[in-house]
């Protein structure tokens, strides 16, 4: 039939392959077929609460090394006492902001909802619950608010002071920090008299 013997060996052994592989496969193609070198399919892993033989304490879940820092949580190196408030008030400054014009703007966000029902819409410290009687809080526009320095009142904010309760778990670093320009517009409005 062919010429080539060559061809005729390499063809039957083709053959010969394709038919055994066709035996070796299953027919039912409802169940699962077989699979070659199973580990590259499924993962050996360990599951997380799973004992592990490969670490000395046995668990699979490693604890934290020290100070392991979580992606995008930088941690507040300031306690909360009046002295680790005075502390970030001489070590922290405000992030610069790319725009300080429209900063007040954003800040005034944050203020208008979270510190007004105290501090009142001019941070007077006649807010609504200061009518039901909480105690009023000192006016964010006295001498004493404003000569505290950023870092400060970033830890007020974090940590609360007195009756004023923490935000540190309500607002981002981001937002504590952004509230501030407009507390220093709302004291400026006072030293101009508008
Ligand atoms: C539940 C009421 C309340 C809310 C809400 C509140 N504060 Fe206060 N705040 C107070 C009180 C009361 C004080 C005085 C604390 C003290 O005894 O020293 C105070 C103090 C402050 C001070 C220090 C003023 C000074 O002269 O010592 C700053 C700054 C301040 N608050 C900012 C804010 C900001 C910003 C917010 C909103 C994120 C806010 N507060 C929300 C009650 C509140």
């Amino acid at each position: 039939m062919w010429k080539s013997p060559k061809l005729t060996i390499l063809l039957t052994a083709a053959l010969l392959m394709t038919l055994s592989a066709s035996l070796f496969l299953r027919s039912d193609y409802a169940a699962p077929n077989r699979e070659f070198i199973p580990e590259m399919v499924y993962s050996p892993a360990f599951a997380t609460y799973s004992g592990n033989p490969h670490f000395t304490d046995g668990k699979t879940q490693q604890t934290f090394p020290e100070g392991t820092v979580a992606r995008g949580h930088l941690p507040f190196a300031y306690g909360p006492t009046p002295e680790e408030a005075l502390r970030a008030g001489a070590e922290l400054s405000s992030p610069p902001t790319p725009d300080p014009e429209s900063a007040p703007a954003a800040g005034r966000v944050i203020f208008e909802s979270f510190c007004i029902p105290c501090h009142g819409s001019t941070g007077a410290g006649d807010g609504t619950v200061t009518q039901r009687g909480f105690p009023s809080p000192p006016s964010l526009k006295a001498e004493h608010a404003r000569s505290l320095p950023d870092g400060q009142i970033f830890h007020i904010i974090t940590w609360g002071q007195g009756n004023m309760p923490p935000y540190r778990t309500m607002l981002s670093p981001e937002e504590r920090w952004e509230v501030i320009p407009y507390i220093r517009k709302l004291q400026q409005e006072t030293e101009t008299g508008n």
